[in-house]
């Protein structure tokens, strides 16, 4: 029986509807052995086959733009090659270096950006952090989950490619948005890393956006031939996010700047990024934080699956 089934028998079985419950339910829950739940936020990886995409640049946007709607936290997931920090104007001093060889608390790491919403900054330079080992993989899950349990979404800004930890934070995350270019390599790319999500956990949600598009409807065309292989050869499902355009103002953006989208709200790369997250917001259903049963939560996905890679 599926999860909203065996909550319906359950519920006929208790005499109490799903807002009678509450704590009451919870409690009857844990005396029949059921498993305890939690409130999670809605989490959200950013990825790609080839490096350079735009992920990093499409993170720091969206959660600008998140933030405005739920509170939101990104994390910089490039273990050893992480920026949003810049992308964001900020200067932290601490980073995922220091909270996981546990020389600091994640609430001394995380920093609040002036465009709103707090970042979790990565470490830049550090060859230590670009292999993590699996004590640093069971903290980092941990992080993610604590943090997963305080907010309302996470953006996961990953680094390029299929390392183990990249693989972990997507199989993790209740939502992959894949980053290509129009062009086949990008193209190729990313289809590989559908496969190889999709071999690890069939039910993956991914939703592809593609960047730098030189002219308009290029981008739903290069999603159309990927979609296609991904659905003939792997029988997976990919959703259109939408396309950003090729902007010279996004590669111009300087040091200590503010992202385009808080600068410059009704440029077209803006309101491209904009209708992004009003179409997440309908996908997610609200994103709104929900509740999980403990062990299908962040930190419990990302532990399972580290053990099958
Ligand atoms: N829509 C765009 N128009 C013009 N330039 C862009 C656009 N998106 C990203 N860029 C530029 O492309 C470069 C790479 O972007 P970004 O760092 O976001 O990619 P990434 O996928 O995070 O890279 P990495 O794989 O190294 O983490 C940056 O110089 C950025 O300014
Ligand atoms: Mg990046």
């Amino acid at each position: 029986m599926d999860g909203a089934g065996a909550g319906r028998q359950h519920e006929m079985k208790g005499g109490l509807g799903p807002r009678g419950r509450g704590l009451f339910g919870r409690l009857l829950d844990g005396l029949r052995g059921a498993p305890a739940t939690r409130t999670e936020a809605v989490s959200i990886a950013i990825a790609s086959g080839k490096g350079g995409t735009g992920k990093s640049f499409l993170a720091t946007s969206l959660a600008v733009l998140l933030h405005k709607l739920r509170r939101t936290v990104l994390v910089d997931c490039d273990f050893g090659l992480a920026c949003d920090h810049l992308l964001l104007g900020v200067k932290p001093t601490l980073t995922l270096q220091q909270l996981l060889s546990g020389q600091a608390t994640l609430d001394q790491v995380l920093v609040t950006s002036p465009c709103g919403p707090r970042l979790l900054p990565g470490a830049s330079g550090v060859r230590r952090m670009a292999t993590p080992s699996d004590k640093d993989l069971l903290s980092f899950a941990r992080e993610l989950g604590t943090l997963a349990a305080r907010e309302e979404v996470l953006v996961l800004d990953l680094g390029a490619g299929i390392a183990p930890a990249t693989v972990l934070t997507m199989l993790g995350a209740d939502w992959i948005v894949l980053v290509t270019q129009p062009e086949i390599a990008a193209l190729v790319d990313a289809y590989a890393v559908v496969k190889c999500i999709a071999q690890l956990h069939e039910h993956a949600k991914f939703l592809v956006v593609v960047n730098r598009v030189g002219t308009p409807g290029r981008g739903e065309l290069a999603f159309e031939r990927l979609t296609e292989v991904a659905r003939q050869h792997v029988g997976v499902q990919l959703v259109y996010l939408g396309e950003i355009p090729d902007d010279d103002a996004v590669m111009q953006h300087r040091l200590g700047q503010l992202p385009l989208v808080a600068i410059e709200p009704t440029a077209p790369t803006s309101v491209a990024l904009a209708a992004m997250v009003q179409r997440l917001h309908q996908l997610t259903g609200g994103l709104r934080a929900r509740e999980v049963a403990s062990d299908q939560g962040i930190e419990a996905r990302f532990r399972q699956h580290r053990l099958f890679l």
